[in-house]
């Protein structure tokens, strides 16, 4: 089991805060935000953490849940994840420079902190289906 603190990638848009950055969570945290958009989820070894955003009622964008589409991605800011299935969707500069990760196909290998939505990123958004 890993925690996953999250926050929304349209948080950070709006209030001009860094995306690579764990001080960002520290803003998060004292700016009171709702749990849609800040807080924690708990994801066992055995789900991916969509699944576990899912379960939790979160209501993330995904589409193929088969690394296809990117409309899952985020970026971990902090900790690991394990991403084993092929997935088309992100370069390997992406997965292990820019610490893009698919949530449809990654489960946590340590605590995280990981900002999901990222799918509107400028660098992103042409190319998620
Ligand atoms: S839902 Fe399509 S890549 Fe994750």
């Amino acid at each position: 089991m890993a925690t996953v603190e999250y926050l929304n990638y349209d948080v950070l848009e709006n209030r001009g805060w860094a995306l690579h950055d764990r001080s960002t969570f520290q803003k998060a945290a004292r700016a009171e935000l709702d749990r849609t958009d800040h807080g924690t989820v708990e994801v066992s070894t055995d789900e991916s953490i969509l699944e576990a955003a899912e379960r939790a009622g979160l209501g993330w964008s995904s589409k193929c849940l088969q690394g296809r589409c990117g409309r899952c991605v985020a970026v971990v800011v902090d900790g690991d994840v394990r991403m084993d299935a092929d997935q088309e969707f992100l370069t390997p500069a992406e997965v292990d420079a820019a610490d893009y990760c698919l949530t449809c196909l990654a489960t946590p290998a340590s605590d995280l902190k990981l900002v999901y939505g990222v799918e509107t990123h400028e660098a992103l958004t042409h190319r998620v289906k």
